[in-house]
């Protein structure tokens, strides 16, 4: 199985970093002959531009998944297309996602927006019915308006967000120091992420 991790932290090896980890590693140790191949890509390693709007009559309005902006954007994007499954994590940083992350989810909402918006059908949509798993951590707010904000971005792009049994639902959720986090329980969290994506039919 091939799991494409997505971190949209601005620090390296931190806690978001960690908890996509997690599910990746717990993946892989439940499918102990195929394993997962894995790669993690990093926001601050990204050259992402914002949408520029005003361009979409002439480009993404007409051809599906197609920005003319050529920076990492449309890589990602092939990345996410080729990978079986997606793991996908942003913290909370002054009440938002970190604006590096989100221009490249705003870059892929135009996208997948404005085609619609213009009468297209999505059937052909090489993201359609795409596994993700959603990790969000914050430090003082509730992680769950990232989860949201992420659940929100899978559906327009009509991928397949994996939702949990137990609380906060929509994934993994990190709350201040994750190892004594008494109520989102992450790395718990993170397990049972795990197992609700390796028993996605598809994989
Ligand atoms: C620049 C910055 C802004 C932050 N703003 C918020 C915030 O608005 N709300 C909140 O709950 N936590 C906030 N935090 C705390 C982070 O959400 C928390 O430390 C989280 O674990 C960061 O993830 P990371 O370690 O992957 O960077 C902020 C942290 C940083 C560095």
């Amino acid at each position: 199985m091939n799991v494409l991790g997505i971190i949209g932290s601005m620090r390296k090896g931190n806690n978001t970093e960690a908890l996509v980890r997690r599910v990746i590693d717990e993946m892989t140790s439940m499918l102990p002959d195929e394993g997962a191949a894995s790669e993690l890509v990093h926001t601050p390693d990204l050259n992402c531009h914002p949408c520029r709007v005003v361009c979409h009559d002439a480009h993404c309005s007409k051809k599906l998944y197609h920005c003319s902006i050529d920076d990492d954007v449309m890589r990602v994007l092939e990345k996410m297309m080729d990978a079986d499954a997606v793991v996908l994590g942003a913290p909370h940083y002054f009440r938002a996602p970190p604006a590096g992350f989100h221009a490249m989810i705003e870059r892929m909402q135009s996208m997948a927006f404005f085609y619609e918006a213009t009468g297209h059908s999505h059937e052909g949509s090489p993201l359609v019915g795409k596994p993700c798993g959603l990790v969000a951590v914050a430090e003082y707010s509730n992680p769950h308006v990232i989860l949201e904000y992420l659940h929100d971005f899978c559906l327009l792009l009509k991928m397949k967000p994996v939702e949990l049994p137990t609380f906060p639902y929509l994934g993994v959720g990190g709350h201040g120091d994750l190892e004594n986090d008494e109520i989102f329980h992450p790395f718990e969290r993170a397990a049972e992420l795990a197992a609700a994506l390796v028993a996605v039919p598809c994989l």
